[in-house]
This record gives structure tokens, sequence and C-alpha cells, in this order.
């Protein structure tokens, strides 16, 4: 099979070529991201690759679809840059890959949760200047603690127990799944208990700004706010709003509603444009990765694996058990 793929990493390129060995697919690699100006680069690949900030939206598909692309195979677990509705009209297979590594993203979010209660990221810079006062970086024993999961799928529950282990009391809301010693509770109910609030369901048209003004208000005053999920799940301005009220005691994202345009790129050169991050940043009590959170060694060897495994399933049957339409 052909393959275009778009905005490919040095990095995944290894993976996938990795994964590859042997395995007869051919890839075209355009590093630019996918657009609808930029999805005639893949004419006359069978195939479209794409990752989270690409857009296959409408536009983008009706180009894919007339240069002969047959399918969609994302390299993610989420979705919701794909137009599904668009691909199926379009005749476009799209398959996801549902699960590779839910310790890395779970693992990192415990990673935000405890550098932000102990200010890691702080004193990191103070002991490089010479300064070993700890004014200003008390934290609290994460043993006992309510935390609250929104979204109990593959990483919530690995969450859930990692964060058992430490002895929190953990709490959860999610409308189809359980978890094992998590205490099924209502959203709200789980803003007004927990210490600490972690994101783990996927971006729908229902829970785009899950997390807004009136559930902060709605969250114990000084917790936590960890966004692991994707951006768009917490409307920025509300969290910008709260943090400046004290009502939201600190917050930990590795996503960004407006991500698309900074992450996976250094731009240290360049001056950035988008003043609600910057607003952000200038937060003590804000930790901003670039979505990194499923970027582990054996995450990426699942992703690259189980993408080529869909495309190697479609090539085959003209299906593929992955496939989202
Ligand atoms: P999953 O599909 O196993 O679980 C998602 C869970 O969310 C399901 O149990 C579902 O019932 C629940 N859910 C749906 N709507 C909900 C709502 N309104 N309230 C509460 N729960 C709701 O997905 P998985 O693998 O656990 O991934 C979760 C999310 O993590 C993905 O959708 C993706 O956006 C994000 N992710 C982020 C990564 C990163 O690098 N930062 C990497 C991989 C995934």
């Amino acid at each position: 099979m052909k393959i275009a793929f778009f905005n490919t990493k040095r990095y995944e390129k290894q993976a996938f070529e990795e994964a590859n060995r042997g395995g007869g697919h051919e890839f075209l690699w355009i590093d630019l991201p996918l657009r609808a100006g930029t999805a005639q680069l893949a004419h006359g690949s069978d195939a479209a690759c794409v990752f989270v900030n690409d857009q296959a939206d409408a536009a983008a598909i009706a180009v894919l679809a007339a240069g002969g692309v047959k399918m969609i195979a994302t390299r993610s677990a989420g979705f919701n840059h794909i137009d599904l509705a668009a691909a199926k009209a379009a005749g476009i297979v799209v398959a996801r890959v549902p699960a590779y590594s839910p310790y890395a993203v779970a693992e990192y979010t415990l990673a935000l949760m405890l550098s932000l209660n102990r200010h890691v990221h702080r004193a990191y810079n103070r002991v490089r200047e010479g300064n070993f006062a700890l004014d200003g970086l008390l934290g609290f024993d994460m043993h006992g603690r309510t935390v609250g999961l929104i979204g109990l799928g593959k990483i919530g529950v690995c969450t859930a127990r990692i964060l058992q282990g430490m002895g929190c009391n953990v709490v959860g809301h999610d409308p189809v799944s359980s978890a094992p010693g998590v205490t099924p509770v209502s959203l709200v109910e789980l803003l007004g208990s927990s210490h600490i609030v972690s994101l783990h369901c996927p971006l729908t048209p229902q829970t785009r700004h899950l997390i807004n003004g009136e559930s902060i208000q709605r969250m114990k005053r000084g917790a936590m706010l960890i966004n692991t999920s994707r951006g768009a799940l917490v409307d920025t301005m509300a969290a910008i709003e709260g943090l400046k009220s004290g009502q939201l005691g600190s917050l930990g994202i590795d996503v960004y509603e407006e991500e698309a345009e900074l992450f996976f790129e250094d731009l240290s050169e360049t001056v950035i444009q988008d003043d609600v991050f910057a607003r952000l940043l200038t937060f003590p009590n804000v930790l901003v990765t670039g979505h990194q959170a499923f970027f582990t060694a054996d995450a990426l060897a699942g992703i690259a694996a189980a993408t080529l495994g869909n495309l190697s399933e479609f090539a085959a049957t003209g299906q593929c058990r992955n496939a989202l339409s």
C-alpha cells in the first residue's frame, strides 16, 4: 500500500520504518500538516496517515478522495480532528489506534499532578540560581486526598490504579464505564468533593468546554485541574479567571484548545501571537507541556505497529476492525 504520512516527526518516522521492516508498505513523507491546501500532496496514495493536529475536515477529505485515497489512518486514539461523516460520504474508511499505552498517559498525568503539587518546576529553576529557600514550595500529601477522574476508560482506569497505590480516595464520573475501587459519582458531586480533578474523556460536541466558568465555581476552592486529554475540554478563558480569583488553585495541561498552531514545532525564535496562551505562562501555579503525555518509546512502537496493522488489514480485506465509520 502507498501511504502518505502528514506532518511526521523524525521520532515517528523511525518507529514506522522499524514497524514496516519487511512489511512491504511504501511511505511518502509529507512534512506539512494536512489541510485542504496540502491534501493534494497525497494524490496517488492509497491511504493518508495523520496525527492530532492535522485537520481532516470536509474540505481536506474531498481533496484526498479525489486523489484516490481510500483510508485515513490516524496515529492516535482521539479522532476529533477527523470529520467522520464527510469521510463516510466520500467512501473513505477511517481507523484509529484504540489502545497503545494507556500507561504512558496515566503516568504522565501523575507527573503533572506531583510536579504542580510539590512545585518541582519552580524548584528546578530556583536551585540552578543558587536559591535554596523553601518559601512558596509547600505541597500537600496525596495520601488521603480525593481525586476525581472524569472518564474511566483505559487511561482513566490506569490513572485510578496509580492514585489508589498512593492512598488517594478516587471518585469517578463516566456515563458508561466504572473502575474497581473508584466511587461512581455525578459530575457535580465530583467537582465539589475533589482536591484534584483530572480529565480522561474524549472531546465530542457534548464534552467541549465541560470545564467552564460554572464548573470551576462548583469545584473546591483552590483545587487542582489536570488535562491530558484534549484542550477544548476546558474553556481556557474561564480557567484563567479561576486562577486569577484563586478559585482554581493550580492548572496542569498537556493539551490546549488552540494547540494546532503551536505544539510539536520549535517556535523558540518566533513571537507567540496567542495572548491567551501567553497569559497562561505567566502563572506560577500553571504547568503547560506540549502534548507529550503519549511520548514514550513503548507507546511510539505500539502506535506504529497498530497503525500499520490497520493499514495491512484494510489492504488485505477492504475492512478494518479499528474502523470508526
Ligand atoms: P477510552 O475511549 O478508553 O475512554 C474514554 C472514556 O470517557 C469512556 O469510558 C467514555 O465512556 C468516557 N466518557 C465519554 N463522555 C464522557 C463524559 N461526558 N463524561 C465522563 N466520561 C465520558 O479513551 P482513553 O484511551 O482512556 O483516552 C481518553 C482520552 O485521552 C482520549 O479521548 C484522548 O483525547 C486523550 N489522549 C491524550 C493523549 C496525550 O498524549 N495527551 C494520548 C492519548 C489519548
